[in-house]
């Protein structure tokens, strides 16, 4: 058996509370050695595939193959089930599925997808987006952590050859089918397990304002050309244009240099924009907030988009099958991105979700019941004997 608390001393985050595992820093490497130890342990065969993912096999891959699996790397200060839990709860199933002497007709695997968060190189799915071609490897490779490592860097010191790295056609071909099973990341789910229908479309923007640093005591306040005043009216904005199922979120902002006694220099801040449709025009319209307030600052501003994703609406035939195995289970939409989605422009795709009591999510207060979590793994093993079979 594999349980959550095998992980629980893997990253934690003194400073910020929870976990901080990031793709390819040394606790997410930790986490795939322990995945590969337990891949070793089951006698299931482990593969990295070209763009960093982790693969264990139940049989000889592909085509045709049932797979499920999720991530282990966190948002930062981040709590212990997003990722994880669909990890551990995949390896639990194929542990009862044995136990129970089930034989799959079909290859089945267990999957760690790489940087799902994008809490270290800044675009979320990074693993799963570059397997199906959706971000391009050169772009990919480019992108830099906090301190300025490459992901071309970071995967070389990993062990990995970034020359690899790229949409997986061969790789893809293999799956017949996938499912994520995740803890749930809103207060919608009132039962212990259910189903998604969709998720939100989603995109990241980062705004640079460029303005003078400056003496925090000797500069009068008309002299001031302070980037930080537009950053505050953004944040505002985001807040007043996210209206009805929208939302608009600022949850990382810095300051250049970053001195208490210091007019920055420059800001740069990261907006999480989502909805069922329209997040372009509602970043547009918080855009349009955020030029004219660097305008009256006389600062300068440089919107880039950073990730996007459309709207995914999981294949309706499949989830409705798996309701039926599982005996009429609810089904949910979610704001929040998977690699499930990302996999379902691809193959035919299904999420489970397991019941989050509170709702409260990438926060080290996350949670889940420990009878949920077996109801999650009882449900993913239903369902994996139902597609395997
Ligand atoms: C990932 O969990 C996200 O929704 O950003
Ligand atoms: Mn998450
Ligand atoms: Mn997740």
């Amino acid at each position: 058996m594999s349980s959550l608390s095998d992980l629980a001393g893997i990253g934690r985050d003194p400073r910020r509370g929870g976990y901080s595992r990031h793709g390819f820093d040394r606790a997410e490497l930790e986490l795939r050695g322990w995945f590969a130890a337990e891949a070793a342990r089951r006698g299931l065969d482990l593969e990295t595939d070209r763009n960093g993912n982790l693969w264990a096999w139940w049989g000889s891959p592909g085509p045709n193959a049932v797979v499920t699996g999720s991530h282990l790397d966190s948002v930062p200060g981040g709590g212990a089930f997003d990722g994880p839990l669909g990890v551990v709860s995949a390896l639990e199933a194929v542990d009862s599925l044995r136990a129970k002497g089930f034989a799959p007709g079909k290859p089945l695997a267990v999957v760690v997808f790489a940087e799902e968060e994008g809490g270290r190189f800044g675009v979320p799915c990074l693993g799963s987006r570059l397997l199906t071609g959706t971000i391009k490897p050169d772009a990919a490779l480019r992108l830099t952590d906090p301190a300025g490592v490459s992901l071309a860097d970071a995967v070389t010191a990993a062990g990995l050859d970034p020359a690899r790295f790229g949409r997986d056609d061969e790789a893809l071909a293999r799956i017949g089918c996938f499912v994520e099973l995740h803890v749930e990341q809103g207060k919608g789910l009132t039962v212990p397990v259910g189903l998604a229908t969709s998720i939100l479309a989603h995109g990241r923007w980062r705004f640079t304002f460029t303005g003078q640093g400056n003496h925090a005591g000797t500069t009068m306040i008309d002299d001031r050309r302070d980037p930080m005043l537009p950053a505050a009216q953004l944040v505002r904005a985001a807040r007043l244009a996210a209206v009805g199922d929208a939302r608009a979120t600022v949850g990382r902002l810095v300051p250049n240099p970053g001195g208490t006694n210091v007019i920055a220099s420059t800001v740069d801040v990261w907006l999480d924009a989502r909805a069922p449709q329209g997040v372009r025009e509602l970043v547009e319209e918080i855009s349009e907030e955020a030029f004219r307030a660097a305008d009256e600052e006389a600062c300068q501003l440089i919107v880039r988009e950073e990730s996007y994703g459309d709207t995914v609406v999981f294949d309706a035939g499949l989830r409705d099958e798996l309701a039926g195995v599982l005996g009429g289970v609810p089904a949910l939409p979610t704001g929040a991105g998977h690699d499930a989605g990302i996999l379902a422009a691809r193959v035919p795709t299904a999420m489970l979700f397991v019941r989050n009591p509170t709702g409260i999510s990438h926060a080290p207060e996350e949670h889940a019941e420990p009878d949920d979590c077996a109801a999650g793994v009882v449900a993913l093993a239903t369902v994996l004997e139902h597609l395997a079979r």
